[in-house]
């Protein structure tokens, strides 16, 4: 019998030394296989007592036992080394040097068009102006045919505008194109609030009959996000407009312009600009205008640059306010945010505006 003990004896130190030599996890499974397997040592050693006595097969498999046991005391013994070293690798590599400074939670700040629309808030609100908000998702009624807006204006493509779930299937609703549906939800709201009548035309909502008492002036900026399908360096499927819209019973385009001129320049800090009102067509205004904005100095001296669209409110729309446009007149104008932001502060290209990169934004804090 003692030779055949040495053989096992032998075993298990082969057994143990391929572990010891395993330096993965993986590597340990594989030697594993060659001494514990199906068709590893071990059970060749098994099948192999099948020519034995019955005496010699007890103690023969006892020992082949003991001998398996050993084996499996080893791979243990490997595997919890190996996991143990993995561990100490692993806080070795997440170490860290507790006496380095703190790092600073960044304070943040309003981004840049935020911080136009607050300028542009703050000096409408200096002039008397109310400042109101509105939906972005928005009925054909308000966004078109309340705007005067007819069914065939090419705004009104399917190319041109987001439509969305809800309103009828001739009318769906939309992401507004522009803050001009404001002019009405804010002048309704108004009317209802000083004509003091109740009845309302459906959905539509605006006062009938129309309102030629008298009323405090209807004067209301309405800024917020607006879209449409365009993306390139000026242009952006989501962008902001502000509106504006002064309503009274003795309004004029020269209102117009002095509360624009005088905004231009209080907006940027200077006198030396000029503005031109550039005939223009909407279907809501008439007559329209385009406002474009030179600036005298600086590094955009020269250029003409357009800011807004304007015009003095269409009979039609003030109808659709509630209001009796033999009584009621006035003018409204929409501008774009963005593009002030972008001209304030020297941006060439609007898609710095949502790429939310803080390199860009941390400059205007
Ligand atoms: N809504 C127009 C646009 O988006 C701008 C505008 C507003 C023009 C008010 C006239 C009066 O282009």
């Amino acid at each position: 019998m003692a030779p055949r003990m040495n053989d096992l004896d032998s075993l298990v130190d082969k057994a143990k030394s391929a572990f010891g030599a395993a330096a993965t996890p993986a590597d340990l499974e594989n030697a594993k296989a060659l001494f514990l397997g199906k068709s590893g040592r071990v059970t060749e050693l098994m099948k192999g007592m099948a020519a034995l006595s019955v005496d010699e097969k007890k103690s023969r498999g006892a020992a082949i036992n003991l001998a398996k046991q050993a084996i499996e005391a080893g791979l243990n013994e490997r595997r919890q080394a190996l996991a143990d070293a993995e561990l100490q690798a692993q806080l070795q590599a997440e170490a860290m040097d507790v006496t380095l400074p703190g790092r600073n939670r960044g304070q943040g700040g309003l981004h840049p068009v935020s911080l136009t629309l607050e300028r542009i808030e703050a000096i409408f609100g200096s002039m008397g102006f109310d400042v109101a908000q509105g939906p972005e998702i928005e009925t054909d009624w308000f966004n078109f045919t309340a705007l005067n807006t007819p069914e065939d204006h090419p705004a009104r493509s399917m190319h041109d505008t987001f439509y969305v779930e809800g309103g009828s299937a001739t009318a769906p609703n939309l992401l507004r194109t522009h803050t001009s549906p404001m002019q009405i939800r804010h002048a309704v709201q108004h009317v209802k609030k000083y004509s003091k009548v109740s009845s309302n035309d459906g959905d539509k909502s605006a006062v009938s009959p129309l309102y030629s008492g008298s009323m405090p002036e209807i004067r209301v900026i309405a800024p917020g996000r607006t879209y449409r399908i365009d993306s390139d360096a000026t242009h952006q499927p989501m962008f902001h407009q502000c509106e504006g819209l002064w309503i009274g019973e003795n309004v004029s385009f020269k209102d117009l312009k002095f509360i624009f001129v005088d905004f231009c320049k209080k907006f940027f800090e200077t006198d030396d600009l000029v503005l031109r009102f550039r005939p223009s067509f909407f279907p809501f205004t008439e007559p329209s205008a385009e406002i474009d904005l030179q600036f005298s100095s600086g590094p955009l001296a020269g250029r003409w640059l357009e800011v807004a669209g304007s015009g003095q409110v269409h009979p039609n729309v003030v109808r659709n306010m509630g209001l009796d446009p033999e009584k009621y007149i006035g003018f409204a104008f929409g501008m774009g945010p963005d593009r002030l932001t972008m001209l304030r502060y020297g941006v060439n290209d609007l898609r710095l505006f949502f790429d939310g990169d803080l390199r860009f934004l941390s400059q205007f804090q």
